[in-house]
């Protein structure tokens, strides 16, 4: 049989008129893309013509898998568990990740945990983990494989030739305003989380003020597709909808993070952490009923409070940073490697119950603060970062802390302390309080 010829043109100019494509124009589309042979121009013009027109479940199938495979994968095969990963659509303070791997890891199963970096108001799990002197984040596959069989859980970021094709349409995603299509957003994410082998995934859709989403029903349907896109590769998928409308846990930057989480795995949790946690747990408990070792997602979360309490995540943990190069008696003493250049603390101008903020303005105060990106590949600080002395709910009297500021230099903390003053409301009545997880979206 003659193979089928497609010319990008034709691909364009089909989706442009409304038309489905077939799973083979997809593919063909997609290796062109990554072989160079379709234009800047032809491939920015397909993109406008998804964003339009939008796909059909089958077509985004397509689409995520042709780009799943556009280069390396990964392969489980060996490992002889079952493989399962979170994936979070971004949050401030949102360092679940570093409780999960150890956690599920500790459970019995495979975390082959590829991550990103912090982006626009969000905070990214690799900058907080190369604040672990000597902590790898770029190692081969081969390394990655080596690491999940010793310990069960690696946590690495994305390597030049996995799903090479992400790199390229996100980049002119970018330039062309089609970064929000919730199509192309399902596609960029989970061909990245499919090409890690994996047969269990659950997705932390934030809704809120600091989600990245901008309403409610917007994280929903992309919670929706994500679901739709896993399972139709044969990937367990649940989504959970969770509150970002103030950071989770106790701090919010990058070394700040880790120490947070160091206490936790030790045993010595600070109780504004207490939120982090429960939804660490939670997440924890889903992966563990997915890999089939529970009865129910309650059950996996008393497995993984189990394993938490226990020591066993703290020393997946410790052997993990240890295979990565890291050296871990900087956790001896958590405090005393945080050595911000300055520090400033904002406290409460008069007394009440500390109501509510827009948790993406903390986002970009933390960001200001050095913990962030001003420009894309361009440097982050690891001590700069905000420690909450209060969650929405609590009582504040006057004077009393409400947040500390880090920073590398003085001239850092005067933009993110006036944007932090100018964005904390404070209510004479009681706060109700609103649980974590909204909404869990299973098959
Ligand atoms: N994260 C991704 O990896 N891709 C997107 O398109 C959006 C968020």
């Amino acid at each position: 049989m003659s193979k089928q010829v497609v010319h990008s043109i034709d691909v364009i100019l089909k989706k442009r008129d409304g038309r489905e494509l077939s799973d083979v124009e997809i593919r063909a589309f997609v290796q062109g893309v990554v072989r160079e042979e379709v234009s800047p121009a032809r491939i920015a013009a397909w993109l406008m013509a998804v964003f339009q027109r939008g796909m059909s479940a089958r077509e985004l199938a397509a689409l995520t898998d042709a780009m799943r495979g556009s280069g390396e994968v990964f392969d489980a095969t060996g490992l002889g568990k079952f493989t399962v990963d979170k994936h979070s659509t971004g949050g401030v303070g949102d360092k679940t990740s570093l409780l999960i791997a150890p956690i599920v890891a500790a459970a019995g199963l495979a975390v082959p945990m590829i991550s990103g970096r912090s982006l626009g108001h969000t905070g990214g799990t690799l900058d907080k983990m190369e604040t672990i002197p000597g902590f790898r984040t770029q190692l081969s596959m081969r390394e990655f494989y080596d690491v999940i069989a010793d310990c069960g859980a690696c946590m690495i970021g994305q390597t030049p030739t996995l799903v090479p094709a992400d790199r390229i349409l996100y980049a002119l995603r970018d330039h062309t305003g089609t970064v929000e299509s919730p199509n192309l957003i399902t596609a960029s994410i989970m061909s990245k989380k499919l090409a890690e082998d994996l047969r269990g995934l659950v997705l932390d859709v934030k809704v809120g003020s600091g989600a990245f989403m901008p309403t409610y029903q917007a994280s929903r349907e992309l919670a929706e597709l994500m679901v739709k896109t896993g399972e139709a590769a044969g990937c367990r998928t649940v989504a959970l909808l969770t509150g970002m409308d103030e950071p989770l846990g106790r701090f919010a930057g990058n070394w700040v993070e880790v120490w947070e989480c160091v206490d936790v795995l030790r045993g010595q949790a600070h109780p504004l952490s207490e939120d982090m946690v429960s939804l660490s747990l939670t997440l924890s408990g889903w992966m563990i009923f997915l890999g089939g070792l529970a009865g129910s997602a309650d059950e996996g979360r008393v497995i993984a409070a189990r394993v938490l309490q226990d020591g066993s995540a703290w020393r997946v943990w410790l052997r993990m940073v240890e295979l990565q190069g890291g050296d871990a008696t900087v956790f001896e003493t958590p405090s005393s490697h945080h050595e911000p250049g300055v520090t400033r603390v904002l406290c409460a101008s008069r007394s009440g119950y500390l109501a509510g903020m827009d948790c993406k303005e903390v986002g970009w105060a933390v960001q200001r603060l050095g913990a962030g990106r001003e420009v894309p590949g361009g440097p982050v600080s690891a001590d700069a970062g905000i420690e909450m002395h209060a969650k929405v709910g609590d009582f504040v009297a006057a004077g009393a802390p409400l947040i500390t500021l880090f920073a590398d230099r003085e001239q850092q903390l005067e933009e993110p302390e006036r944007m932090l003053r100018g964005t904390l409301r404070f209510s004479d009545e009681a706060v109700e309080q609103v649980e974590l997880v909204r909404e869990i979206l299973a098959r």
